[in-house]
């Protein structure tokens, strides 16, 4: 049989200019510079003050088919992945199909947390050989500091804004592209990561109590450490083994950029060098699905990515999701 592949033909990216600092949730919160870096290795994060969703995933797109050299016309199939989105409906993909002024294709929003990228990136790959979509455009865009809760120091500390983007055109050079993908949910862990869908008073059922802060994202860290240490190490360890990758061959491991010691885990269990586990968490903190592209993006931008390296991507979060790709340049 014919083998298709997608491979990654563009990156973009679109990233807030608001910086909100240690030094500023210190007037906020009762915290520390200190203890954000010591804990989290966070000291900035950006913020898209007055800036719709939408709006990011526009900004990011563009640079994405602009780096790419693909026009909006010639998509099959976009995806856009966020938790955050402006409305419940419509989805943030079909404004942007407009936005962009696209055919009117398939159209479709992911809410996998912080694992969107990468389910996102597994179903392009899916229509890709299956043969139902040539060139599919992967957005992830978030505005987490709306649903943040900014007198709980412990997650207001973490969050930020931003979107990126990726481009995947259908090939037949099976030395290139997306090798494998994994993804994977674990719901009895649903209560670590938790925000409630439109905390509202329900006229059907007056009893049940509407609490203010539902809106807001509620997270057990500790519990989250713990199933990180678990499940990303089984992402990667899938999609590696569904590649027919080892561990040697990996050039970058891009992981979803949400606690440093999940860093670690990863560097020690595949004998990488800590600098080939791509970390900028330090500029951006967690903006969930948007990490992950968020980092290949500068990377491209940087000339860190070339051709024949192979790289692997994580994502892990709210669900619990969990998942991992091997993509080769
Ligand atoms: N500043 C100062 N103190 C803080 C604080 C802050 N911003 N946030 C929490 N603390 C305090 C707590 O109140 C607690 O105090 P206590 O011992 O007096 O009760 C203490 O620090 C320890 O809190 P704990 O939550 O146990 O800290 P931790 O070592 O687990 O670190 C995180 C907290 C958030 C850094 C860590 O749990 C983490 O990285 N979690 C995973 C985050 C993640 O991956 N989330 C997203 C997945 S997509």
């Amino acid at each position: 049989m014919e083998i298709i592949n997608s491979q990654l033909i563009g990156t973009g990216s679109c990233i807030p200019d608001f910086i909100l600092t240690n030094a500023m949730l210190e007037q906020m919160v009762d915290t520390s510079d200190e203890w954000i870096v010591k804990r989290t290795g966070v000291r900035e994060r950006r913020i898209a003050k007055n800036t719709h969703t939408w709006e990011l995933a526009l900004g990011a797109a563009q640079d994405a088919l602009q780096d790419a050299g693909v026009s909006a016309e010639e998509l099959d199939l976009i995806l856009v992945s966020t938790c955050t989105p402006d409305n419940n409906t419509p989805n943030t993909a079909s404004i942007l199909q407009d936005k962009l002024g696209a055919r009117q294709v398939g159209a479709m929003d992911i809410n996998n947390a912080c694992t969107g990228f990468v389910s996102a990136t597994d179903i392009a790959d899916s229509y890709i050989k299956a043969g139902k979509a040539k060139t599919v455009l992967v957005v992830s865009a978030e505005t987490l500091h709306r649903i943040v809760d900014y007198t709980d120091r412990s997650t207001c500390i973490l969050f930020g804004d931003g979107a990126a983007a990726a481009v995947y055109r259908a090939t037949e050079n099976e030395n290139v592209g997306i090798q494998s993908t994994f993804v994977a949910a674990d719901g009895s862990g649903a209560d670590y990561l938790h925000m409630q869908a439109l905390p509202v008073e329900d006229p059907f059922a007056p009893e049940r109590p509407v609490d203010p802060k539902a809106r807001f994202l509620k997270m057990q860290g500790a519990a989250v450490v713990r199933f990180t240490a678990r499940a990303v190490p089984l992402a990667i360890d899938t999609a590696l083994q569904r590649a027919g990758v080892a561990a040697e061959e990996i050039d970058w491991v891009v992981p979803h950029q949400a606690n440093l010691r999940i860093l670690d885990v990863i560097a020690k269990r595949y004998h990488l060098p800590r600098e080939k586990v791509y970390v900028n968490m330090e500029y951006f903190g967690n903006t969930s699905s948007a990490s992950v592209p968020i980092c290949l993006d500068e990377m491209r931008k940087k000339g860190l990515l070339s051709e024949g390296q192979t790289i692997v991507c994580t994502g892990f979060g709210a669900g619990l999701t969990y998942g991992a790709f091997v993509l080769k340049l």
